[in-house]
């Protein structure tokens, strides 16, 4: 049975998306994608079915990674569908255990940015609303912490 990751933030446009094909361009390169599969998802309901933001998939594509994906909401089911669930944020953290109403899962769910080791931010920033140097920023820390939580994974 493959390991099922799924990362998560606000809108399934910008941070999740990027971790999610940053992961699978990782895995790629070392011959895993049989072994770990990833998806993402939303906090919220706004982009429901839209592909990445372009300003994260060109900063994106200056590392190599092409960004697939349409933007779904996180669901309930999702607790049970896979092993291990990423916030982006702790905003987006606290809003996924909201929907864990007897506490079975909170293992299940962590922080992202508990994996990066060369950034010391505890959040992936919202990079919606700035400018070019913060979608570049997001995809710098985003390879750190993958690097990591994919080494985390195979070391398991
Ligand atoms: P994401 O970024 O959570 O990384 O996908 C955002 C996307 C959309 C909005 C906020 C953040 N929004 O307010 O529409």
């Amino acid at each position: 049975m493959p390991y099922k990751l799924l990362f998560v933030c606000l809108g399934n446009i910008c941070r999740s998306p990027s971790a999610e094909n940053i992961m699978n361009h990782l895995l790629e390169q070392k011959g895993l994608t049989d072994q770990i599969i990833c998806d993402s998802a939303g906090t919220s309901s706004y982009h429901i079915g839209s592909s990445p933001d372009s300003r994260m998939s060109k900063s994106a594509l200056k590392r190599g990674v092409k960004m697939i994906g349409k933007a779904r909401q996180f669901e309930k089911t999702d607790f049970e569908e896979f092993d291990l669930i990423l916030a982006m944020d702790r905003h987006n953290y606290r809003d996924i255990l909201s929907l864990d109403r007897e506490g079975k899962y909170q293992d299940k769910v962590e922080l992202m940015c508990n994996y990066a080791t060369k950034h010391l931010d505890r959040d992936v920033p919202d990079p919606y609303y700035g400018g070019v140097d913060g979608f570049d920023y997001v995809i710098d820390l985003l390879f750190d912490a993958c690097e990591n939580l994919l080494e985390s994974i195979i070391n398991k």
